[in-house]
């Protein structure tokens, strides 16, 4: 509405003074156009007089202006008239100017107010062997009040016709480009409230299309987020809860008096079992916590290879073995990496964690890991269930899984490819995935 306006006023402001501009010139050429043939005229009669002055010269000239909206009136030096073309004289000689007003040395309009007299008049003054005297021409104003009228007219009638048609042209213009606007202003404001089920249409290609794009999938990003966030929260309020249960009523069993000592232990091995995994819960909300922020830090340090990745192995072997799967190490050569070992060891055990998670029994994990252009290079390789090809894109985003359901056999909480990525970005690297549905998955970091 308000750049309308101030669109209409602006070119209302310039139209009105161009017409006005016109209007005026159109106007002041016609005046002067006027008053310039009566002049001409006058000084023609007054030369005609002075070259023949008789009774006959005169009323010839008298005779010249009979019938048309234009008077003839010569007088004697003294303004005694001596001839009139006027049929109403005594209307005329109501406007004749004084002597003193006549006595000029050249032609001269000494009327020329044609808005409100009835005529405008030039003088022209003539010298014969007789004596002197005046020509004075009267030319009636009405044609030109007519044309003033008439213009008026039709400016003001093409001033209300743009007026109205730059209203409609603006009125169809602000919609158009607004509506799109105010759309996308109450899809906004639905998400901000909570509901992301808005639908904008497609408006092509140019900014505003573009913005109503990002809005359509920041709400879709949203929903999607939102869900699996209180998925999450539920499912980890829910598993927090069961080794809740079991620590109370376990170390309530182990204080009691009189049982053994080995089922006292039983007890506290249990107590032991379900806190790791409380742990567990709580170190993946705190991951959860820093991945909201960004917060991921690390510091880079050189260290050897060999040495870093055989320690590693040593920690993850016996749960391979227990999942009766094979872990394989292929590393040709010792050299240098250069990064945050805490941060890189995070990011390993995190892909061999899902290596081992997605894989089946009897098969192989292998670990590669060389340099490549002062680069460390490390791919994970499966043979487990893969990941499907829609999935893909999505994998490294926090709470994402592929199996959607929580369950605590299939059980992670996605967050493990989201840190790994976070961690890898904060290193500088890259983390690539090539996986075949039912086959295995390759993951490659680069650092
Ligand atoms: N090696 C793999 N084979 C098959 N699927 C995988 C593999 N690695 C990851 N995925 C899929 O990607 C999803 C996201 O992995 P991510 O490590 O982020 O979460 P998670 O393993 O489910 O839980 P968390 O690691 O937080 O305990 C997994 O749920 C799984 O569906
Ligand atoms: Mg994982």
């Amino acid at each position: 509405m308000k750049l309308t306006a101030y669109f209409f006023i602006t070119v209302l402001i310039m139209e009105t003074s161009l017409m006005l501009y016109l209007h005026r010139n159109i106007i002041d050429s016609r005046t002067e156009e006027e008053f310039n043939r009566l002049l001409a005229n006058g000084s023609n009669h007054r030369d005609v007089l002075m070259a023949y002055y008789s009774e006959t010269a005169i009323k010839h000239i008298v005779l010249m202006e009979k019938d048309i909206d234009r008077e003839v009136l010569i007088t004697d030096e003294r303004g005694g008239i001596i001839g009139s073309s006027a049929e109403n004289q005594k209307g005329l000689l109501k406007y004749l100017p004084s002597l003193d007003q006549m006595h000029t040395a050249s032609d001269q309009i000494i009327q020329a107010n044609w808005k409100d007299m009835p005529y405008v008049i030039s003088v022209h003054p003539y010298q014969v062997d007789s004596g002197s005297g005046y020509v004075i021409m009267f030319q009636s104003t009405d044609s030109i009040q007519h044309l003033v009228s008439k213009l008026n007219m039709h400016f003001g009638l093409a001033g209300v016709t743009s007026v109205v048609a730059l209203f409609v042209i603006y009125a169809f213009l602000s919609k158009f480009l607004t509506r799109p606007l105010i759309r996308m202003q109450e899809a906004t404001e639905k998400i901000s409230k909570g509901d992301f089920q808005v639908s904008l249409p497609a408006i092509g290609k140019d900014e505003l299309g573009e913005l109503s794009g990002s809005i359509q999938k920041l709400a879709g990003d949203l929903e999607r987020l939102t869900a699996e966030r209180n998925e999450f929260l539920a499912s980890t309020a829910h598993e927090l809860s069961t080794p809740l249960t079991y620590l109370n009523g376990y170390s309530k069993v182990a204080m009691r008096q009189g049982i053994q000592e080995a089922e006292r232990n039983r007890y506290l091995e249990i107590i032991a079992e379900e806190s790791e995994r409380m742990k567990e819960l709580v170190n993946n909300l705190l991951d959860l916590a820093k991945l909201d922020e960004n917060s991921f830090s690390v510091s880079k340090e050189y260290f050897w290879a060999s040495s870093f990745i055989h320690d590693l192995f040593k920690r993850v072997k016996p749960s391979f073995v227990i999942q009766k799967l094979e872990l394989q190490l292929v590393m040709e050569r010792d050299f240098q990496i250069h990064a945050d070992p805490i941060r890189l060891e995070q990011i390993l055990l995190n892909v061999l964690d899902n290596a081992l998670k997605y894989s089946k029994e009897e098969s192989t994990v292998t670990m590669e890991v060389y340099q490549r252009e002062e680069k460390t290079v490390l791919v994970i390789t499966d043979e487990g269930i893969g990941i499907p090809e829609q999935d893909l894109p999505f994998i490294f985003e926090k709470l994402y899984r592929v199996e959607k359901s929580r369950s605590r056999s299939y059980g992670g909480s996605g967050i493990g490819l989201a840190v790994v990525k976070e961690l890898v970005d904060a290193h500088g690297g890259a983390i690539e995935v090539a996986s075949q549905l039912g086959h295995g998955s390759v993951f490659k970091v680069t650092i």
